[in-house]
């Protein structure tokens, strides 16, 4: 057994722990009073006051008794000075010494006894011990006022057991400066053990050595890699590595040097027009030198506009840069031959099979064109994927996995309010674009949030330049803000996750001002994407992400999950597994499409075998037969002029059906197409005024959630200013007047105000003059770029139906559809 006697100074009295085996609750507290004698202190009375024994009395002697079997006798060095003299006075006066401790000052509060020091945790200006460090946060996490997760405490836990610093800590979670030290999450190295190769040792067509020397003479770590799997003796490959480790080379230079050994043009496939133009615009000034032409396909572009740019199309080209609907339609049109000799076929971004909507178009397509090629090396390309072998078996391709970065990545995250996020962010992209890199460039950031009505905000809070980038914006709006970024003009974007993959922004900082994109939380792979934005090896030193979570948050009411643990959870990053899982139009929509390059039922079963998502096809093949899209005899497969249709125009078959359906029935076209596809993308205009003036939350997507019960509710109008309300009245007459049961769910006010937007644009307004009719007249707006997108789809819509007319002989239908086209395409 250890006894210790521990004193220290409490408002002038002497308190007295007694501790057995170095326990952290004594066995005596009690208070000493002490008395003055010729011979110096003496005790004179000792107060006992533990709970159970309160206000009992220890004799003086046995006090004495007691300190004399002491092993130790300790005295805080925050006992002042005088008590200290007398208790030590008394202390010699019976030959004993006593040792100066520093213990934890919260634990005494508590009748506690805890030694502190330098280790302990730092708490305003004096140390405290982990016990009260903890408790102290766990009183701020309940006066905090918002409910936080269990995962973010325990990295709370995590953060100040390493900073041993309270005040930091706490400060942390709602941060006025940006203490960067402590904002750090981890560092994503960049080591890589591959030895580069070198241009010079490729087996590479002259020309195309000298072009690529010129720019660098190693190749990156993925590239090598890839040369070492095989890239340049015909071999298929999956490449997988996160952003900017520079995979576009790798099919580039294979595709290129393929073309020059003459043994056929590349096609480039990307998911979205933005990367195509990009793409495009790159090989088309690179390889122009080497005496390659290349051109574009991508959807129609087909409203007339005065901003179009000239971009060549032809697909005699060597290189052709298309989307994947661009080279489908041609498939699907039954005009493959058209293509001639393919020697390479890339696919960027190829994860984009994974996705729910799209998916199973670019696995039909990677299908169709294997099956349409002989000799072609298919190659690609993707930043994240759930399950590569899984995939590079599928696709029938070797695995080139590089995981490291070319950059290191700081990951920092801050937990903060909303209100607190613009000024944080100002600070952030401020000091980033004051920092130069060794390769020269200033430090640029990406600012991702969840809304574009969020970009423009944020946009405009900013205190430096800054611009908000999104799909509702046209096209040569977005090319000029890229030209300008990547020159360096152009410190900050504001964008949506919606453009993370592939539009190459040459970033240093990546900030996330949220971490949902719409209402839904960002998916793993989402954030992976990008994250992986932030630093490029050829323009900086490091890449930095900071995400900024506010504790508590929800976008929806049910939603699982606080923005706090969602945080945690996306650092800590496993991927979900891929699970390819088709619905039966969109399976018969492929096998539709399908045919269209084969008349062979064995070929079309095989093409079919060869999709990531394998099914039987017989059983669609006999609903497609008694649908009327096609006939089967024997082996072989014969579109009808409805399957045709369909194929070509990337029709679901209820789709073509109802299209069918209009068509013989006389429907008016605008009434067909509008049936077909809907304008959902319409904004209230003045959504956070009238949230704010009538303390509601009131969502700016007209279409969306509950706005229109909410705004249009008996009451709410007559409290906004007259203006406003005339406009949102104008809005309820015209559109909000069927009497169907779930009105305004029932989706006629959709269909309503698609007609109006089509009727206008039909009297010859452009998307401007459209926007700015909807602003006066209904309180309401869009974005150009939107109703670009709209009028685009509408015009290949009033494709299928003019097909479908000629088909069924339905000559008035038909000669209203060209009229409408005709306006429509302007
Ligand atoms: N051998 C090289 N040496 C130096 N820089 C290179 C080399 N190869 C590519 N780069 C540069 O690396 C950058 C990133 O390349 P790239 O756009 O191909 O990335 P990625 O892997 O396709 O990323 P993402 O997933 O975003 O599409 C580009 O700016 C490119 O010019
Ligand atoms: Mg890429
Ligand atoms: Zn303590
Ligand atoms: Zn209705």
């Amino acid at each position: 057994m250890t006894l210790w006697t521990f004193m220290t100074s409490n408002r002038g009295k002497i308190k007295v722990l007694t501790i057995k085996d170095k326990k952290k609750v004594p066995v005596i507290v009690g208070e000493l009073i002490l008395r003055k004698t010729k011979a110096g202190s003496r005790p004179h009375k000792f107060r006992i006051s533990n709970s159970d024994k309160k206000n009992e009395h220890l004799a003086p002697e046995s006090f004495i008794e007691m300190l004399k079997k002491s092993d130790r006798i300790l005295i805080s060095t925050d006992c002042d000075g005088d008590t200290s003299s007398r208790i030590n006075e008394m202390l010699t006066g019976f030959q004993l010494t006593s040792e100066p401790v520093n213990v934890c000052r919260l634990c005494l509060l508590q009748d506690k006894f805890n030694f502190v020091g330098k280790k302990s945790y730092r708490f305003h200006d004096e140390y405290i011990c982990w016990d009260c460090a903890k408790d102290e946060l766990y009183r701020y996490f309940r006066n905090s006022g918002f409910s936080w997760g269990e995962q973010t405490i325990s990295y709370l836990e995590d953060l100040l057991c390493k900073s041993k610093d309270l005040d930091r800590t706490i400060g942390f979670l709602n941060p006025t400066e940006l203490d960067k030290e402590f904002t750090h999450y981890d560092t994503i190295t960049s080591e890589s053990r591959i030895s580069e190769l070198r241009f010079n040792h490729l087996p590479l067509d002259k020309s195309l050595r000298n072009l690529l020397s010129k720019k660098a003479d190693k190749l990156l770590p993925v590239q090598t890699l890839a040369v070492e799997q095989g890239l340049f003796d015909g071999i298929n490959l999956l490449v997988t590595s996160v952003t900017a480790t520079g995979k576009t080379l790798v099919g580039e230079m294979v595709g290129v040097n393929n073309i020059l050994k003459k043994r056929g043009k590349m096609l480039f496939l990307v998911p979205l027009v933005a990367l195509a133009n990009q793409k495009y615009y790159d090989f088309s000034t690179k390889y122009s030198k080497i005496g390659l032409k290349t051109s574009i396909r991508v959807g129609s572009n087909r409203i007339k506009s005065s901003k179009n740019l000239k971009m060549k199309t032809n697909l005699d080209s060597d290189i052709v840069v298309a989307t994947y609907e661009g080279i489908d339609y041609i498939l699907r049109s039954g005009n493959s031959d058209s293509l001639g000799n393919i020697g390479t076929v890339v696919i960027d971004e190829v994860h984009t099979i994974e996705d729910k909507e799209r998916g199973h178009r670019l696995d039909g397509l990677i299908a169709r064109l294997k099956y349409i090629t002989s000799n072609t090396q298919f190659i690609y390309l993707s930043a994240t994927v759930a399950n590569p072998d899984h995939l590079a078996k599928k696709l029938n391709a070797s695995i080139v996995n590089y995981e490291h970065r070319p950059v290191p990545i700081e990951r920092h995250l801050i937990y903060c309010e909303d209100h607190r996020k613009n000024k944080l962010m100002a600070k952030l992209v401020q000091e980033e674009y004051k920092q130069k890199s060794s390769k020269g460039h200033f430090g640029q950031t990406i600012i991702f949030t969840n809304s574009r009505k969020n970009c423009q905000h944020i946009s405009k809070s900013l205190p430096i330049s800054s611009s908000a980038y999104h799909a509702g914006m046209l096209q040569h709006e977005r090319n000029r803000i890229e030209q300008r970024f990547k020159t360096g003009k152009l410190p900050v974007v504001v964008t949506t996750a919606a453009l993370a993959a592939g539009v190459d922004f040459p970033a240093s900082q990546v900030i996330f001002e949220s971490l949902a994109m719409g209402i839904e939380w960002l998916s793993i792979q989402e954030f992976m994407q990008m994250l992986g934005r932030a630093g490029r090896p050829d323009y900086h030193d490091r890449g930095r992400i900071v995400i900024l979570a506010t504790p508590d948050k929800k976008y929806t009411a049910n939603q699982e999950g606080t923005e706090d643990e969602i945080a945690i959870s996306l650092l800590k990053g496993k991927l979900e597994s891929l699970a390819v899982d088709y619905s039966e139009d969109d399976m018969m929509e492929e096998i539709l499409a399908s045919a269209a390059v084969t008349n062979s039922k064995r070929d079309l079963q095989s093409i079919h075998n060869s999709m990531v998502a394998s099914y039987q096809i017989n059983i669609y093949l006999k609903t497609l037969a008694k649908t009327g899209f096609l006939a089967q005899r024997g082996n072989s497969i014969n579109l009808s002029k409805l399957g045709k249709i369909a194929a070509k125009h990337f029709l679901t078959t209820s789709k073509a059906i109802l299209i069918k359906e209009g068509v013989v029935s006389n429907t008016e076209p605008m009434d067909i197409i509008t049936s077909l596809e809907l304008f959902d993308s319409a904004y209230f205009k003045s959504a956070a005024q009238i949230s704010k003036s009538l303390n509601i939350n009131l969502s700016s997507r007209v279409f969306q959630g509950s706005s229109l019960d909410i705004l249009f509710d008996g009451e709410t109008l007559s409290k906004l200013n007259p203006t406003l309300q005339d406009r949102l009245l104008n809005f309820a007459t015209e559109f909000l007047t069927c009497g169907c049961k779930g009105s305004p769910f029932c989706g006629c006010p959709e269909r309503k105000f698609s007609f109006k937007l089509l009727g206008l644009r039909g009297e010859g307004l452009s998307p401007e003059a459209i926007i700015d009719i909807l602003e006066d007249t209904y309180g309401v707006t869009a974005y150009t770029g939107d109703i670009l997108d709209y009028l685009e789809k509408a015009v290949r819509n009033l494709d299928a139906v003019l097909m479908m007319a000629q088909a069924y002989s339905k000559s008035d239908v038909y000669q209203k559809s060209i009229t409408l086209r005709k306006k429509l395409e302007g």
